[in-house]
C-alpha cells in the first residue's frame, strides 16, 4: 500500500498529493509518470510525477478532478493508500543541454504540474526558463509561486483576464516572440487543442517545441496499443516511446479523435458517483 502523506486543495478542481512510494522517488526523472489504483477493484490512472523527494520516499502528484477514478482518489485524505502506484514508467524528458540556454514553458490548466518538473531540472541543470501559464479563471492557475522560485520570467494568462494579461497562452507567446525574446527551445503542456495551437505559432518560427501526450492508457507498459498516437507518420506508444514528442510531427486531430471514444461510458460511469 501507499500512504498518502499529505493533500492540499490546490482548487475547486485540482488535488495535489505527496506519496509515500520508495520504489518510484529513487528512480523517477522528470517527465515521467505513475499509472495508480485506489483499491483492487480500480481503474489504472496515469499520472505524471510533479515532484519528488529521493530522501523522504516520496511522489507528489496533481490530478484535476474530471471523472469517476479522479473524483473517488479526491475523497482519500492524508493517512489513507492508494492500492498501486506503479513506476516510474515511460521515458524521461528528453532535454538536449549542450543546445538549449534559454527555454519557455507553456502550462494550459493542470498542465503545469507535468510542466514543473522539466523546468525545475532545467533550471538546476544551469538553463534560464520563463514560463507561461494559462487558466479559465485566477483560481485555475496553480503553482504560479513555485515556478517563481527559479523561473526568470512568470507570465499568467487568463480567459477572463481575472489574473494576469487576458488572453490564451499562445497570445503571450506570440507577443514575446514578436517583442524580440529569442528562446532555444520551448515545452508546451495542456490540452491538446492547445498544445496544437502553441505548435502553429511556434512553427512559424521555427521554434523546437516538445509537447507532452496524455492519451487513454491502460497497461502502461507497450502491450496494449491504447495509447497509439502518430508521430512523423510512424506509429508511437506514448506510454514506452513518451510522453514527450516533438510537437512539429504529432498528429493532435488523431489523438483528440482517439481521447473521445470513451466519452458515453466516462459519463456513465460519472453518474453513478452523482
Ligand atoms: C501519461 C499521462 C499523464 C497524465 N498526467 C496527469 C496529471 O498529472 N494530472 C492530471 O490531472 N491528469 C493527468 N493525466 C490524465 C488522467 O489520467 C485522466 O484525467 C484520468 O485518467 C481521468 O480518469 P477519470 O476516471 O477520473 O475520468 P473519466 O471520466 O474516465 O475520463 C475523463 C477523461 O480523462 C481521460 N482518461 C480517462 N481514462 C484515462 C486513462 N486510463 N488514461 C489516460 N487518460 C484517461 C480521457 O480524456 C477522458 O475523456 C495523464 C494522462 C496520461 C496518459
Ligand atoms: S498503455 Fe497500453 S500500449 Fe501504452
Amino acid at each position: 500500500m501507499y500512504k498518502i502523506l499529505k493533500k492540499e486543495v490546490l482548487n475547486q478542481a485540482v488535488i495535489l498529493m505527496d506519496v509515500e512510494a520508495p520504489y518510484v522517488s529513487a528512480r523517477c526523472e522528470a517527465g515521467q509518470f505513475v499509472i495508480v489504483r485506489v483499491d483492487d477493484e480500480g481503474e489504472r490512472i496515469p499520472l505524471t510525477i510533479a515532484d519528488f523527494d529521493r530522501e523522504k520516499n516520496s511522489v507528489t502528484i496533481i490530478f484535476q478532478v474530471v471523472g469517476y477514478s479522479t473524483k473517488l482518489m479526491a475523497g482519500l485524505e492524508a493517512g489513507d493508500s492508494f492500492c498501486d502506484f506503479v513506476g516510474p514508467l515511460g521515458q524521461p524528458a528528453p532535454f538536449e543541454l549542450d543546445k538549449w540556454n534559454r527555454v519557455i514553458g507553456i502550462a494550459g490548466g493542470v498542465g503545469a504540474a507535468p510542466l514543473y518538473p522539466q523546468l525545475k531540472k532545467l533550471s538546476e541543470e544551469g538553463v534560464e526558463v520563463s514560463v507561461i501559464i494559462g487558466g479559465r479563471s485566477a483560481e485555475f492557475v496553480i503553482l504560479a509561486e513555485k515556478f517563481e522560485q527559479f523561473c526568470k520570467n512568470v507570465y499568467i494568462m487568463t480567459d477572463d483576464g481575472s489574473l494576469g494579461g487576458k488572453g490564451f497562452v499562445t497570445n503571450k507567446l506570440q507577443e514575446l516572440i514578436e517583442s524580440g525574446e529569442k528562446y532555444d527551445h520551448a515545452i508546451a503542456i495542456g490540452p491538446l487543442i492547445m498544445m496544437k495551437n502553441v505548435v502553429a505559432v511556434t512553427k512559424k518560427y521555427d521554434l523546437h517545441t516538445a509537447v507532452s501526450l496524455n492519451p487513454i492508457m491502460i497497461d502502461g507498459t507497450g502491450m496494449c496499443g491504447g495509447c497509439r498516437v502518430t508521430v512523423g507518420g510512424e506509429t508511437k506508444f506514448a506510454c514506452v516511446d513518451g510522453p514527450d514528442f516533438d510537437g512539429f510531427l504529432v498528429d493532435f486531430d488523431e489523438c483528440m479523435h482517439r481521447q473521445s471514444f470513451f466519452k458515453e461510458e466516462e459519463h456513465e460511469c460519472m453518474m453513478r458517483l452523482s
